[in-house]
Order: C-alpha cells, then sequence, then structure tokens
C-alpha cells in the first residue's frame, strides 16, 4: 500500500482549511487508518465505530486482539454516546486534565463502537488529546477515532513521524507528520469505573496532579509486583525493547562505568541511557543523552528516540541510569522497566 505523507504546520491556524488535514480526515471517513501527532505519541487512527477499520489498525501493529485501543474525541459532548454514564470524579479529571494526557475508562455504552476496539470488554478508555494537529483533525472527521500508538506492536511509541515511518511505512494509508511530540510517554490511563478511581498506566499526567485535584487514588497493584495481573490488556506485553538486552543500574556512575569496562573487556560494542548532566563523565561505544535529569520532562520528551537509536548503533549490551518515581519519573520507570524486562543490577 502507498503511504501518503502530509507535513503539517503544529500549531493549526483554525481559519483555514488545510488541505492535508481534510484529505487525512477524508481517508479514516472512508475507514483507513492513518498515523497523526498527539502531544503523548503519534497515533494510529481510525473509525472507532467501523469493524474493518479497527481489523487494519490490529493487522498494521500486529497487536494482540485482546487488548483494547484508547478512542479519541475532540469535544466532550461526543462521550454521551460511547459512554453509559459519567461518574463525578471523571467530570472533576476532565474540567482539569481535557485536552490533555489523561485517558479515563468509563463503562461503555452498547452497540456504538466497533466490539474489536473495547476488545469486547464492558468499559471503554477515552481521551481528548491536547495538540492543535489531532484536535483539528478529530473535529474534521466528526466521529470517534480509536488510536494506539504507531508502532508495531512490542516497539517503543513513536514520537516523531519518521519513527512512525520505520515501523509503519506502506502499511498503512497515510502519515500526518507534525512534528515531533510534546511529552514523549504515552497518557495516563486511569479506571474511574468503580468509587476509587485507580491508575493503570503511569504516564504524562502525574498521580501527584491528579491526587491534587480528587484526594487519593489507586495504583494497580501490578505496577508495583510484576507477579499480579494488569487491569489494562496492554501492560502484561513485553515493550519498548531494543534489540540487545538492556540493564536498569541502581548504582554510581563509577559502578556503571565498571559494567561498561567488564563487557568492552569481553569485546562487546556497549550501549549507555543517561542524562545531560552525566555525559561526559562516562566512556562506552554508544551513548544516548536522554534529556536533563533536573528536569524529568526532558527525559521523557526524548526517552523513546534514545531506546530507538541502540538499534541504530547495533549495540551488544544497554546499561541505562535510574531514575526517580517522582512526577513523570513514575512513567519513565515503567517504561525503562518494561524496556529491559525488569532486568536491575544492584
Ligand atoms: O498517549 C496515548 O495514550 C497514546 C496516544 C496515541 O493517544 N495511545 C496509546 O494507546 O498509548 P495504546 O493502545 O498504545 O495503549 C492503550 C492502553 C493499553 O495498555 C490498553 O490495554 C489500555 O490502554 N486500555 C484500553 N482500553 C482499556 C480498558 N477498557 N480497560 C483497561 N485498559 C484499557
Ligand atoms: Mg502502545
Amino acid at each position: 500500500m502507498k503511504t501518503s505523507y502530509w507535513l503539517v504546520d503544529k500549531n493549526v491556524d483554525t481559519k483555514h482549511s488545510y488541505p492535508q488535514i481534510q484529505q487525512a480526515a477524508d481517508l479514516l471517513k472512508k475507514n483507513e487508518v492513518i498515523a497523526f501527532p498527539t502531544e503523548t505519541v503519534y497515533g494510529l487512527g481510525g473509525n472507532a465505530k467501523d469493524d474493518d477499520a479497527i481489523k487494519k489498525i490490529f493487522a498494521a501493529k500486529g497487536r494482540p486482539s485482546d487488548n483494547p485501543l484508547i478512542i479519541h474525541i475532540a469535544k466532550q459532548e461526543q462521550l454521551a454516546e460511547i459512554v453509559e454514564e459519567i461518574p463525578e470524579v471523571a467530570q472533576k479529571l476532565m474540567a482539569s486534565f481535557w485536552p490533555g494526557a489523561l485517558t479515563i475508562i468509563f463503562r461503555a455504552k452498547k452497540g456504538t463502537l466497533s466490539q474489536y476496539a473495547t476488545a469486547g470488554l464492558q468499559t471503554v478508555a477515552v481521551r481528548m488529546p491536547d495538540h492543535p494537529v489531532a484536535l483539528k483533525l478529530l473535529e474534521e472527521v466528526d466521529l470517534p477515532i480509536a488510536a494506539p500508538s504507531a508502532n508495531r506492536s512490542g516497539k517503543p511509541s513513536p514520537t516523531t513521524a519518521l519513527h512512525v515511518k520505520e515501523d509503519l511505512d506502506q502499511i498503512i494509508a497515510g502519515i500526518v507528520d507534525g512534528g515531533p511530540t510534546g511529552v514523549g510517554v504515552e497518557s495516563t490511563v486511569i479506571d474511574c469505573t468503580d468509587l476509587l478511581p485507580v491508575i493503570l498506566r503511569p504516564g504524562g499526567i502525574t498521580k501527584e496532579q491528579i491526587e491534587e485535584l480528587v484526594g487519593e487514588v489507586g495504583l494497580d497493584p501490578a505496577l508495583i509486583n510484576k507477579e499480579s495481573k494488569p487491569k489494562a490488556p496492554g501492560m502484561k506485553y513485553s515493550h519498548y525493547a531494543p534489540n540487545a538486552p538492556m540493564f536498569l543500574v541502581n548504582g554510581t556512575k563509577e559502578r556503571i562505568q565498571c559494567l561498561v569496562d567488564e563487557e568492552r573487556n569481553k569485546g562487546k560494542k556497549v550501549g549507555l541511557l543517561t542524562t545531560e548532566e552525566n555525559k561526559s563523565y562516562y566512556d562506552a561505544d554508544y551513548i544516548f543523552a536522554c534529556g536533563k535529569r533536573a528536569e524529568l520532562h526532558s527525559v521523557a520528551a526524548s526517552l523513546y528516540e534514545g531506546l530507538r537509536s541502540f538499534n541504530h548503533q547495533d549495540v551488544e549490551i544497554i546499561f541505562c541510569e535510574m531514575f526517580p518515581l517522582e512526577g513523570v519519573g513514575q512513567a519513565i520507570m515503567n517504561r525503562l522497566m518494561k524496556a529491559a524486562s525488569h532486568q536491575v543490577m544492584d
């Protein structure tokens, strides 16, 4: 399949109709699937009401069919059609964090969405992305759009259109390139179907931000104890892993350099994921500085670029610094633990 490619201005001027966005919207209306930028990562969108469109998404990604998709909307009025009820706590969360990097799980209304989009569950995940291109596209289509991250299943999520191309060129109908995404990690997923809201996936909106607004919320036990079964089906799959084995190191720079040296002495090509503050200390075959440790948001923003870059460098083993579990650090460590298959060296 030929993949159309549209370069658009990140800050869509809504006074003008952008032919590129119009073309992308037309393809979505025809139940084709296209990638588009959001503030977190690029999404692979398709008409959430149409079985064929949703099947195309699962096929393009190679995604297991038991892993439901997030439904993207441009206006809160669109909720009435897809959810059974809007709990008070969800109202509050939407008022503060939408549009934004927060996905809310509601009880699903029967009969409107493709059952493939919700993987046959009684609940549905919804978010309103905070990106002018995504919002304009969603407005133009005027349909709920199911959109997982636009990567092949298991790979790091794409934060640039080039990442999408690496994974899905010639496989999907189009890519809207609105430049690099800002947040860099996916949305926080919070289940609001029970009395106590529970975070199923840490992401762009932090637990601290949420609790400041609505009081204490729960954390899916699977986020802390890897033996528990995750409540978000997607969280059980291995994800984000570079081709080479990766190890998180809970130790000093000296300790990390020691580990690097040991592997290099064995003749291995060693990669290292560090931060701007520390990069000049190290000596390794390939070093990626992932933002500034003092500004965890900058680490989140370049995390997936970093994970992807190891594959281009053909390193044979990767060591990685750890990050505090504060703020967006929760999401960063969650993704790194998955990328490293939970291998931590003390
Ligand atoms: O930032 C994001 O959320 C990006 C952009 C494109 O919006 N999307 C994204 O989608 O990360 P995806 O499909 O890669 O991750 C969706 C996660 C999966 O872990 C899935 O299992 C979970 O949300 N999920 C979806 N519907 C659910 C439901 N009804 N109950 C529990 N978990 C659900
Ligand atoms: Mg994903």
